[in-house]
Parts: structure tokens; sequence; C-alpha cells
């Protein structure tokens, strides 16, 4: 059994995240995560809120209230979405942490010491209408290499290029709109990314090709352009503080790290919080002695942070030349888009995951979601396909199974599983079925492959309903009770496999299946081949109650109703 370090790209702390964002980070980390905990691995899921930066600045001016304050009350409601959509984190940090500060001027220090940092002067945009610096991504523009009329100083999000503001046409300031922009010198730390290329392409050379051809292909097209040397401080009032033991001037200046360069630190500072609140040890996780560690590491994220995590950041954990753990595994998404539009959490496009949950309860979304995650290409949300999945696949194929069958055995028999006969031909090729198709399943779950993984899910709750209706037990009972009995402890033992193996996608509903049954010590955590081939882990005589329905089928009213609140058309653009 291994340990699995997991995390997730760190939500900013700005506002709730739309279902875009939950679908390429938080929901695949924890839907890998509860496997391996259920495989029996060591599993350590990592996330937290990205307190730093300008968005934060705004989004406190903008509700009147102390950045300190506002980044609180903002982390405390994401995190009550996250509790609402299931996930399980180890832990749930703040960037914005003590933890995180140590360590981000730890690293800081040590990359001076080891000549990977420099003091420049640098030209930089000032907009005397918003009387302030404006930082890289407040200043927007049209895109050099491709043309996006909305892209922003620090990154296109349409084609996903690196930008310096000065490379924008148009250049015009994001929160006044003015385009009066003045350059005025300052003083800034850089971080000399441009020498440490060859470290890091060797690096990607060795560990790249596992990954996703989506992560692979973004970090090589970065090499490619060439690391450039990159200003990790900005003047805001807001951040981790330059350490004035080393830059006293910084310091008296009152710069602060750029919250790019802070945020991915936080995957340690937010294992450190987790470790001083429970008395764990954080260390091990990520600190390789001598360069052996018994650590997986897997990252999620979209498409859009793979540059920062496959590149950037391993550049700085090397130039720190202490043995941080890197990446082992960069799951990287492509975007979910809203009718083929861009969810947006500025131009309030889309479902956020606070209204989502207003709606219906999270497994419908978990289930939707990763089954049509974003992976070899861009996937699209519209309403009338979420209803269409829901109905077809979780109301009449899993959740009318397990409510069919336990309904009318309890009708027939009582309620305890009933016994019936000896397994026959049907049973035998049942078994052999499900056996096949968890192993289909578990197989697309290693491989990280969640919408192939989503399809042998669906197909295992399928091979039920076959059986169910090639035996009929409701015929059947009227000429071979025995043989109805057999069936339905057959199917019950089905929905007991199906409360285990679904707990990833469906962990409430899962939890529901799985307590209809009172089996006095149901500690297990994932089925072997064998029971699933016999289907026997349910006895007879074992007591068990029929839950409420599981999904309840999405109407054609709600469906209208969801498109007349959310809109269901595409963008207008
Ligand atoms: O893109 C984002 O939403 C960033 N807040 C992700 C940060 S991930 C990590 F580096 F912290
Ligand atoms: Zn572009």
């Amino acid at each position: 059994m291994a340990r699995h370090l997991i995390t997730s790209a760190l939500p900013y702390i700005n506002g709730i995240k739309h279902l875009g964002n939950m679908v390429g980070s938080m929901l695949p980390a924890d839907v890998y995560a509860r496997y391996l905990r259920q495989r029996g691995h060591d599993v350590l899921y990592i996330c937290a809120t990205d307190e730093h930066g300008t968005p934060a600045e705004l989004a406190a001016k903008e509700r009147g209230l102390p950045v300190a304050e506002f980044c609180a009350q903002a982390h405390d409601a994401q995190k009550a979405v996250y509790d609402g959509f299931h996930l399980a984190f180890d832990h749930f940090g703040r960037s914005s942490s003590e933890q995180n500060a140590e360590l981000t001027q730890h690293f800081a220090r040590k990359l001076n010491e080891n000549g990977f940092i420099e003091e420049r002067a640098i030209r930089q945009v000032y907009s005397p209408a918003d009387g302030r610096f404006l930082p890289d991504r407040y200043v927007e523009g049209t895109c050099p290499h491709c043309g996006y009329d909305k892209a922003r100083g620090d990154q296109c999000e349409n084609c996903t290029r690196v930008l310096d503001p000065t490379d924008l046409i148009n250049p015009r300031s994001a929160i006044s709109g003015s385009t009066e922009l003045e350059i005025r010198e300052t003083k800034h730390l850089f971080l000399l990314q441009s020498k440490l290329q060859g470290e890091v392409e060797a690096w990607i050379d060795e560990v790249a090709d596992e990954w996703p051809q989506l992560s692979s292909s973004i970090a090589r097209k970065w090499l490619t352009e060439g690391l450039n040397d990159r200003a990790i401080t900005r003047d805001l009032d807001w951040g981790v503080p330059v350490p004035a033991d080393t830059w006293p001037e910084l310091a008296a200046d009152g710069k602060v790290f750029y919250v790019w360069f802070d945020a991915p630190i936080e995957y340690i500072g937010s294992t450190k919080e987790w470790a001083d609140a429970t008395g764990n040890d954080w260390k091990s996780w990520w600190y390789e002695p001598a360069g052996a560690s018994d650590v997986r590491y897997t990252e999620f994220m979209a498409k859009d942070n793979v540059p920062f995590h496959s590149v950037m950041f391993p550049a700085t954990e090397m130039g720190v030349r202490e043995p941080w753990k890197k990446v082992d595994y960069l799951k990287g998404f492509n975007w979910l888009t809203y009718y083929g539009g861009k969810f947006s959490t500025s131009q309030k496009r889309g479902v956020f995951t606070d209204q989502a949950l207003e709606i219906l309860p999270a497994d419908y979304w978990r289930y939707f979601l990763i089954a049509n995650a974003p992976e070899s290409d861009d996937s699209s949300f519209t309403w009338e396909h979420f209803t269409a999945t829901v109905n077809k696949d979780l109301a009449d194929t899993l959740g009318n199974f397990v409510n069919r069958v336990l309904s009318f055995s309890r009708k027939r028999f009582g309620d305890d599983v009933p016994e019936g006969g000896e397994p026959g031909e049907a049973e035998q090729k049942l078994g052999v079925e499900i056996a096949r198709l968890l192993a289909e399943y578990e197989e697309q779950m290693e491989a990280l492959q969640f919408r192939k993984a989503a399809a042998a899910l669906r197909a295992l709750w399928s091979a039920g309903n076959s059986y169910l209706e090639e035996k009929a037990p409701w015929l059947e009972i009227k000429t071979n009770k025995e043989g109805a009995a057999l069936t339905l402890r057959t199917a019950m033992n089905l929905i007991h496999l199906y409360s285990v193996v679904s707990e990833p996608f469906i962990p409430a509903s899962a939890a529901a299946m799985r307590a209809a049954f009172a089996l006095a010590d149901d500690t297990r955590t994932w089925v072997t081949a064998d029971e699933a081939k016999a289907l026997t882990t349910v006895p007879a005589g074992t007591a068990f109650t029929v839950p409420p329905v599981l999904f309840a089928k999405i109407t054609d009213e709600d469906l209208e109703s969801y498109k007349e609140r959310f809109g269901g058309e595409p963008a207008a653009s």
C-alpha cells in the first residue's frame, strides 16, 4: 500500500466557484482520493483557499470589509459549499496562514542564497485614474499571440500563453477601464527561472511522458518558448511580506510576494496546518530523504494552471536546493463550457456551486460532472444533457433498481434477505460480467480516466438491470418461489456491491445503499474479484430496510425552470 499525496488547485478566495472550477480540480481529486482510501492506501488530500493578490483586495473593497476579515468569511463560505459537495479533504487550509508565510519566506531566502533571485528596478504600469500600480492581471488588452481582446497582463486565457502587461496591444486598466496608463520605476525581486530551464527540461523528460497529453504538451510548449525571469513581488498591502532580514529596503517599501509565488507553496503550508492541528507529521509527505520518497504526488487542475504547476513551481522547488517533493502525475483538464460558451465568475454566466446545491443534492452533480469531465476535450454543460443523464443513469438505472428490488422483496419475503435456491447459470454469467466490469472500473480509476471509469460504473449498474429483466422475479415468483428468492438475494448483493464501488462518485447515496443492510461488521473498503463473482457478501437472513427514493427524476417543468433561471442558450458573443 502506497502513500498518496493529492492536491487540487487552490480556489481563489474572491467568490464562490462555478461548476467548471469544480469539475477541473477539486471534484476529480476527491473522487480519486476516496477511491484510493477505499483501496487501503494512505491518502492525504490537501487543498486551501488562495487568498492573496489583487482579486482578494478588490473583492474586500467591494464588500467594504478589511481584507483579512473578508478572507476569513469567504473561506468559510467556500468551505461550506465544499462540505455540501462531500469533498473529503484531509485539510482545507488558507494561503494566508502563518505556516505558508514562513515557508514562502524560507523558499525565497534559499532561492536567494542559491543565486536564483535578483533585485531589479523595473518600469511598471501605473494608473493615475486608479491611483495605484496595476498588477499584471489588472491590465487588460489584446493578446499579441492570438488576438483575444480580453487577455490579462499575466496570461491569455484563450491561448494560455504567459504574458507581460507590456506585451498587450491597446492596454487598459481592468479596474477603471482607463487607457491613460503610465510607466513608473520601482524595485522588485526577480526569480531567475531562465537559469533553471535545463534542469526543468531534464525533469520534464523524466516524468511527463506518463502525464495526460494535455499536461505534458502545455509543459513542453512553455519550455520551448523559454523560461523567462519573473518578478515575484508586488506593491500590495495584502500578501506574504518580503522578509526584512534579507531585503530590508523592499520590506520597508511594503512589498509582498506575488500570489503565484506563495500559492503553490501553500500546498505544503496547508499540509503543515493539518499537521499542527492534528499532531501528524508533515515533512515526510513533502521532504524526500536523499531523493527517495515513498509518496506518490498527484495534482489536479484546469489547463490554465498547468504552466505554473508543471514548470514554474517545480523550478522554484529545484532552485531551493532542498529535496522538496515534486509532482509525479499532473492531471490537467480542459474547460467545461456552458452551452458552448464560457462559464464565467466575473460575468456571472453558468451555475455556481452554491446554487447547484440549492437545486439538487451533491451526488447528482458529482456523477454528472465526472461522467462528462472535460478530459480529452472541452465538454459542454446543458440543462437538457444534465436532466437526461440524471434521469437515465441515476434515477432509472441505479435508483430504480435499488428501490424495486428491496420493495418487492420486502413485500413478498419480509424484512430479511431471502434464501432461495442454489445459484444457476444466470448467476454465474452475471458474476463473471460483474467481475469483468469491476476490473475495467479499477483499471480506469488507476489510470485517472474519469469518464471511462464512470462508464464502467454505469455498466455495472446496467448489468444488474439486465439480470433483473432476464430473471423477472415478479413473474418467476408465480411458478418458482425459490428461484425468485435467489434472484432477489443476488440483486441485493449487487446493491451492496454498488454501495461500495459507487462511493467515490456518489458518497451520500452509497452510504444510504449500504445502510439498507443490517450487516453486523460491514467495514469492508473494497470488493475483491472473487466477491464480485460470487455475489454472496450479504447472506440470507440479513435484515434490510427500503431507503427513500435515491434519485428523484427531473421533470419537464423542473428543466424549464432551471433554463429560465440560469439561461439555457449559447452565450451571445
Ligand atoms: O487559478 C486559480 O484559481 C489559482 N487560484 C490556482 C492556484 S493553484 C496553486 F498554485 F495554488
Ligand atoms: Zn492569446
